[in-house]
Order: structure tokens, then C-alpha cells, then sequence
């Protein structure tokens, strides 16, 4: 089972290139045509392969207690993610079985939903409880008509939704991935934007280091390198890593004695919309959810570290400084360059886009988007 190297072994493969010159790199082009990136075929076929395949929705944390429960749409459907009173997470399409209003909205704790159109309610599992004036509909089978469930997997500190059947054994896709969140870090912060771009332009930003030197010069690159990454995949996903200039210290220290945090960061690319991006002090969850061929919803979930910090409180200071750091700077830098890159879509400038030896991991996401679309 493919899995991801371990930190000591990350920082051996760094120190390597550093003192080389050199990075890991790709064996093949790829030639993306730029229609994949405006078709609204194209992107019907997208969102089909999203609803089969098992996407993170949101971190544990976010329905942690009993009735904690989020509203998220996902590939066009309303969905309801909510913690039963047995501790596990279901999750439903958020449409009443009457007349198909939203039966929640937002994020809250609940002991039953209530549909505000007519309030028809239904408990954490999904069944249906009451039917006001219930005498209107003779007929009625209750116990048919609770709320309709949707496949979710909780592993990891994560909770990946599957929509609809057509992939065997989903839970496959997800073998030797690591544990992302442990019950100890704490969900500190949640936010949403839009981004004006297709999907996958805003995605393609976050896994290749090619770009660091020209496009984040003053923010990002002071702390690290120019085009030094290590790039692996397991399964359909894939993890790149950014290593920080401080990693050349641990060049002498023992790997036992070795720590990782402060000298890499890793952002993982979650086969097909999600991105994790493990930095020093925090996680970020990041969902990117296509709003037509154009734009795309970004959906934050960020998360507290507790391996080195001195306490609850440092944690927490640390992990809002370097969320800030982050999504000030080198994230506004990217979003420009993609949404700049955008606006030449449709100009016929490129028919297709190139991915060279550097960009090993957005190859990979487009074989895998080949490899899933029907
Ligand atoms: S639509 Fe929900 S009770 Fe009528
Ligand atoms: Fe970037």
C-alpha cells in the first residue's frame, strides 16, 4: 500500500537537493487542453465523478458533540453532516420529504430539525418524527419518508461524504493516507471566499513550488526555496512538500533528534477538490467547490497543533499568526495570478496548457480526473 515518506525521510531527500542543486521532478508532460477548463460538459462530467467519489467535507471537529451539525453544498447538492446522539456522523441531502425546502441552514446543535415551511421534523438519524395536522395526509408512511442518507467514512479527524454508487469499495481510495487531525487540535477558525476561476486553475497554484520565487518572492520565498520540492502520490492523491531555509540546521543533528516542525510544510492534494495544508503552527482543511466553469467557493477549516507547543494557550496565538501570515500574503498572490490567468481563458491565446517536469503533481491530478470522469 503506497504511503507517504516519513518526516526523517522528507528532510534527508531536502538536504540532498539542497546541497545538489536540484528537485524532485516529473517524467512526463502533460498537455491539458484549455476547453477542460471552460466546457460546461466538461465540468457536468466534474461534478458527476465528484458525487462518486469519497470528498472531505469538513473536519471531525466541526460536529464534534451529539446534534452538532453543518449544511454544505457539494457538487450541487444541499447536504446536512450531523453527529448522532450514538456519536456517529450521517449525513443527508438537506431537502424536506414534504416539499423540498432545506430542513437546516448554516451550522448549529440540534436535538431534531424542524422544516420551517410547514414543520415537518426529523430526528439525528434522519427519520421522520412529526407531521402537524397529520390527519391531512391519510396515506402517509412515516417510516418512509425520513431524510434521504448519504454515504459518510469518518477516518482520519476527517469526514468524507460519497453521494451516489459507481465506484467498488470507496473506502479503497482512502488506504495510506495519514491521520490528518487528532481529537487534541482544536478547529480555531472557518471561512468561505470566492475565487474567480475554474476550479482546477485555483487547485493547480497549491501543488507545485515552481512558482514560489516569481510569484511570492517577498512572502513566501524569503523562508524557503525556489523550485525545491519532494512530490509524492498515494492512490489518486498526492502531497507536496515546501521545505523553510531552517531545515539546512538539521543537517547535523541525528534523525532521532530531528524535528520537523519549523523546517517543512506539507500540503496535500485530496483527490478531486480538496487541498490540507500542514504548516508550523496550524492545518487548513480547504474545499474547492466549482460554482459553474468560472468560479469557485473556497471553504476554510483551520486547526491548532499540539505536537511542541507549551500549551493551550500558545497554540492557539501561534496557529492565528500563522493563518494570518498565510492568507495575507502568499494566498492573495496566488489568487491574483489565477484569476488573471482566467480572464485569457477564453481569448484562444492557449489551446492547451503545458505541465512540465516541475508540476509532477498536477499531472497527476489530471490522470486521475481521466481516470474517474465517464
Ligand atoms: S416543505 Fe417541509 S414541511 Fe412542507
Ligand atoms: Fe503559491
Amino acid at each position: 500500500m503506497a504511503q507517504y515518506l516519513s518526516d526523517n525521510d522528507v528532510i534527508d531527500r531536502v538536504l540532498a537537493h539542497i546541497k545538489d542543486g536540484t528537485t524532485d521532478r516529473g517524467d512526463r508532460v502533460r498537455q491539458e487542453p484549455v476547453d477542460h477548463y471552460i466546457s460546461d460538459e466538461r465540468l457536468a462530467q466534474e461534478l458527476a465523478m465528484f458525487r462518486k467519489l469519497p470528498t472531505p467535507i469538513c473536519p471531525s471537529a466541526a460536529i464534534k458533540n451529539h446534534g452538532d451539525f453543518i449544511t454544505y453544498a457539494a457538487a450541487g447538492t444541499p447536504l446536512i453532516i450531523v453527529r448522532g446522539k450514538d456519536g456517529v456522523a450521517r449525513g443527508f441531502k438537506n431537502a424536506c420529504r414534504h416539499r423540498g425546502t432545506k430542513v437546516a441552514k448554516d451550522h448549529g446543535c440540534v436535538g431534531a430539525f424542524v422544516c420551517p415551511y410547514h414543520g415537518w421534523s426529523y430526528g439525528l438519524d434522519g427519520a421522520l418524527l412529526g407531521v402537524p395536522h397529520e390527519n391531512g395526509f391519510p396515506e402517509l408512511d412515516k417510516s418512509k419518508l425520513g431524510l434521504s442518507e448519504v454515504k459518510i467514512i469518518e477516518r482520519g479527524g476527517l469526514i468524507y461524504v460519497v453521494q451516489e454508487d459507481g465506484i467498488d469499495n470507496p473506502e479503497t481510495l482512502l488506504e495510506g493516507l495519514p491521520e490528518f487531525f487528532t481529537p487534541e487540535q482544536e478547529l480555531f477558525a472557518q471561512a468561505d471566499g470566492i475565487v474567480e476561476s475554474n476550479w482546477k486553475l485555483f487547485m493547480e497554484s497549491f501543488i507545485e513550488g515552481y512558482h514560489i520565487k516569481p510569484a511570492h518572492g517577498k512572502t513566501f520565498y524569503p523562508f524557503g526555496f525556489d523550485n525545491l520540492n519532494v512530490i509524492e502520490t498515494c492512490g489518486p492523491h498526492s502531497r507536496i512538500t515546501y521545505p523553510f531555509r531552517r531545515i539546512e540546521k538539521l543537517a547535523n543533528v541525528l534523525p532521532e533528534k530531528r524535528e520537523a516542525t519549523g523546517s517543512l510544510s506539507y500540503l496535500y492534494q485530496m483527490f478531486p477538490n480538496v487541498i490540507i495544508s500542514q504548516l508550523t503552527h496550524h492545518t487548513t482543511l480547504g474545499i474547492l467547490e466549482p460554482i459553474g466553469t468560472e468560479r469557485v467557493k473556497f471553504t476554510t477549516y483551520s486547526m491548532t497543533h499540539t505536537r511542541g507547543q507549551a500549551d493551550q494557550v500558545s497554540a492557539l496565538e501561534n496557529a492565528i499568526r500563522d493563518r494570518e501570515f498565510v492568507s495575507q500574503t502568499g494566498q492573495e498572490e496566488d489568487i491574483a495570478v489565477v484569476e488573471a490567468a482566467q480572464e485569457s481563458l477564453a481569448s484562444g491565446a492557449n489551446t492547451h496548457f503545458t505541465f512540465g517536469h516541475f508540476e509532477p503533481n498536477i499531472v497527476h491530478f489530471h490522470e486521475q480526473i481521466d481516470r474517474f470522469i465517464t
